[in-house]
């Protein structure tokens, strides 16, 4: 299993925060954003992962995390020029992937849950994670039938059929680099990783979870401070135990 972090954008709603620096290098407590999805990544086991970062600041993501030797794994990079959607991440790694199964993590999603079983048992197909948040409209939204099984999953929807919203953590199978050529842009620009996950549902093989403890996207002033907030009282708990 190989592993990509997105930690391009443009991170325009964190303003002037992100006008010098990339949202996933910023500070969340005592760590830069982007260790957070990376030790969800290592946890799993996985020991190659590729970075995809924006132009403007490749340079301070390699000096940061070099060359992986120190945590074990080993780091590629990519520059994705403009942020054209989730779903690239797959048109950029193609050759990084090659024949193995891929997580991709968004850079600026932090998880309490650890995926070790849920990577490390994955063998084919796509699995995504869905969470009840209060405001589904700003996320890819899972529709149910009756029976508790996803139907199909909208992307950013104005009436929302359902209060759980996809993560930023998806597993696919090796045909997700044959399945990202067939995506079109949507009406925004973007390739978009809901129509890549409509594709496998429509195939039948979307195996769809529950993340069970917090999940953070990072990419507001609110959510950001929430992240902080968290991770701090994390490492206070941690300190009272020992
Ligand atoms: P977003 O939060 O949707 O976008 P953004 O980070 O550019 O922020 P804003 O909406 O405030 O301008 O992106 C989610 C994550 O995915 C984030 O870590 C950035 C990353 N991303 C890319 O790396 N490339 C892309 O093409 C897109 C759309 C997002």
């Amino acid at each position: 299993m190989k592993g990509i972090i997105l930690a391009g954008g443009h991170g325009t709603r964190l303003r002037p925060l992100t006008l010098v620096t990339s949202k996933q290098l910023l500070p969340i407590y005592d760590q830069p954003m982007i260790f957070y999805p990376l030790q969800t990544l290592l946890k799993a086991g996985i020991k190659e992962v590729l970075v995809i970062v924006a132009p403007d600041h490749a340079r301070d993501f390699l000096k940061l995390l070099s060359s992986g030797q120190e945590l074990g794994c080993k780091f590629s990079y990519e520059v994705q020029d403009e942020p054209n959607g989730l779903a690239q991440a797959f048109v950029i790694g193609k050759n990084f992937i090659g024949h193995d199964n891929v997580t991709l993590i968004l850079g600026d999603n932090i998880f309490e849950d650890d995926f070790a079983q849920a990577i490390q048992s994955f063998k084919q197909g796509g699995r995504v994670f869905v969470k009840k948040v209060p405001d589904p409209a700003r996320f890819g939204v899972a529709e149910f039938d009756q029976d508790g099984k996803v139907i199909s999953i909208e992307e950013k929807p104005k009436q929302p059929k359902s209060d759980y919203a996809v993560t930023g953590l998806y597993i696919y199978d090796n045909t997700v680099v044959e399945k990202v050529k067939n995506l079109k842009l949507s009406d925004r620009g973007e390739l978009e990783i809901t129509d890549l996950n409509n594709v496998y549902l429509k195939e039948g093989s979307l195996d769809v979870a529950v993340v069970k403890g917090k999940w953070l996207d990072t990419g507001t002033f609110e959510s950001l401070f929430e992240a902080i907030t968290f991770v701090r009282d994390q490492r206070l708990n941690e300190q009272n135990k020992k």
